[in-house]
């Protein structure tokens, strides 16, 4: 799908899509096409239920002495309530109300309203940035879809005042988008095409960006010690990888501290020896949803040149059952010379970001470390889909978290850490066990499991497994790989990181 902006005008083709407020009261177009078509307008609503709430939507047809096919009246209800996140919705409802009623043109009119926050080139930008994230479609794989299958929208055209306006309060957004939707491409793929390997070489790509890639292979991390990474991945026959990408648009001198985020990519979880059922277990191709993000993430901070220092590190393993795979109860040291008992290969993500995340403070010293990980099913059972998990040793951190997530709809929720989940990891042969052993508070046992490998470093751990896959679409995440992390982390280093 193409986005063009444009001066207000009148389409000869197509779909014009016109707002209408709350109370059925017409925008200025609107009006002026009501005016134009004899009335129209007006008769059509007072013939349905319409009443321009927002986002609903009444489709005019063939309307009467215009050449175009369809006005779309679009419900935008109160004036004052059109945020970004209002307009960004909007442009998305928009994308999937056309594809469903088979148009490949169609232009958005924006008239200026009075009240709106937003100055009319930002409501147009955002609209169409919601309009471009609903556009993702991952369908390389369906190679006998008939056209009538096929999204039908070509080209949407976002009308205001001040075209150039819009165009540059795009630009940024359209990078971000990219990063969303490369994050999506990589979640999406099936575990036979991303594997560690192939994972780094799509993080590798970055480098065209000005990122700086370094992939360290089994041999490296053997040398550092990251034996808990290792014994993930020692069931596999695909190796390991650990991937740490830089973007350094930010301060140049000698002390600065950059800023960290780090992604579990377990691009296959079968559970190991301690296997998982049958059923459902495809969706363990998207266990590497945290790397994902972090590679869009970076994706998208390099892509619009961010004015920030970042580290991205992803822990890439694949998670099988074999002869070479490890046992419960074995025992493995860990890069931080903590050993870890192992009785439940299923619980290997903590295992690989254990190392990770010892690595990042020890070479980096960063400024926070931020984790994201589809790292446990009793997220899901607490927070289901509308909120990810949200632990932090530090309460600024955690409160910038949650306020950029609000910010951009990815919201996440607090949860605790103490002393008293903490003792539960405790192991009777080692310094550490990977389960608690019970079912009680396993979204908190886990991220405790991970502080021991923070040393005083503010830090927060996002749990993803519920955020990071979605069974339906939402006004700007289609269903399937949703990218849930990256907008929320580009809003936190926009708000907070950046200089100048
Ligand atoms: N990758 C899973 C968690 C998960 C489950 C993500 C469902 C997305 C959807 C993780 O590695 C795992 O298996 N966790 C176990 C931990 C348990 C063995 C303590 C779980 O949640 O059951
Ligand atoms: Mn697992
Ligand atoms: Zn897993």
């Amino acid at each position: 799908m193409r986005i063009v902006f444009a001066e207000p005008g009148r389409p000869k083709s197509g779909t014009i899509v016109v707002g209408v407020l709350d109370e059925r009261k017409l925008s200025p177009t609107a009006a002026a096409l009501d005016k134009d078509t004899g009335g129209a307008i007006k008769r059509a609503i007072a013939a349905s239920r319409f009443t321009g709430r927002k986002d609903e939507v009444l489709g005019v047809l063939a309307p009467p002495g215009l050449a175009l096919g369809r006005v779309l009246l679009l419900g935008l209800g109160k004036t004052q309530a059109l945020d970004e996140a209002a307009l960004q919705s909007l442009g998305g409802n928009i994308v999937a109300q056309l594809n469903s009623v088979g148009e490949s043109e169609a232009a958005v009119v924006l008239d200026k309203l009075d009240g709106m926050a937003l100055k009319p080139p930002e409501a147009a930008a955002n609209l169409a940035y919601g309009a471009r994230l609903r556009s993702y479609r991952f369908d390389k794989y369906r190679t006998k879809e008939k056209p009538e299958q096929k999204p039908s929208l070509k080209t949407l055209a976002v009308m205001n005042r001040d075209p150039a306006g819009a165009r540059r309060a795009f630009a940024p957004l359209e990078k971000i988008a990219e990063g969303v939707f490369f994050t999506r491409d990589l979640v999406s793929e099936p575990a036979n095409i991303i594997y560690p390997e192939t994972l780094a070489a799509a993080a590798r790509s970055l480098a065209k960006l000005g990122v700086e890639v370094e992939v360290l292979d089994e041999r490296q991390m053997k040398k550092l010690g990251m034996g808990a990474l290792l014994g993930v991945a020692q069931g596999s026959a695909r190796p390991p990888r650990l991937v740490v990408m830089q973007w350094k648009g930010g301060s140049k001198s000698k002390g600065a501290q950059p800023i960290a985020f780090l992604g579990k990519g377990v691009t296959f979880d079968s559970g190991g020896i301690s296997i998982k059922p049958a059923d459902g277990m495809w969706d363990m191709k998207w266990d590497m949803g945290g790397a994902g993000v972090v590679i869009g993430l970076m994706r998208a901070l390099a892509g619009r040149k961010a004015k920030v220092n970042v580290v991205g590190i992803v822990g890439l393993v694949e998670n099988m059952p074999s002869g070479t795979a490890q046992r419960p109860g074995d025992i493995v040291t860990s890069m931080s010379g903590q050993t870890v008992e192992v009785l439940n290969t299923d619980a290997e993500g903590r295992l690989v970001l254990a190392d990770a995340l010892w690595y990042c403070q020890d070479r980096f010293k960063p400024k926070f470390m931020v984790d994201l990980a589809t790292l446990t099913g009793a997220i899901i059972i607490a927070l289901g889909g509308e909120h990810a998990g949200l632990f932090s040793n530090n309460d600024e951190l955690a409160a910038r978290l949650a306020e950029a997530g609000a910010a951009v709809g990815e919201k996440l929720w607090r949860m605790p850490l103490a002393d008293a989940y903490d003792r539960m990891m405790d192991s009777d042969a080692a310094d550490i066990k990977n389960i608690s052993g019970g079912r009680d508070a396993g979204s908190i046992t886990a991220a405790q499991f991970l502080q021991r490998f923070v040393n005083n470093v503010p830090w927060a751990h996002l749990d993803i497994a519920g955020t990071t896959w979605s069974k339906k679409d939402a006004a700007t995440v289609p269903k399937g790989a949703t990218a849930f992390g990256v907008r929320l982390l580009e809003r936190l280093v926009a708000e907070h990181y950046e200089q100048g």
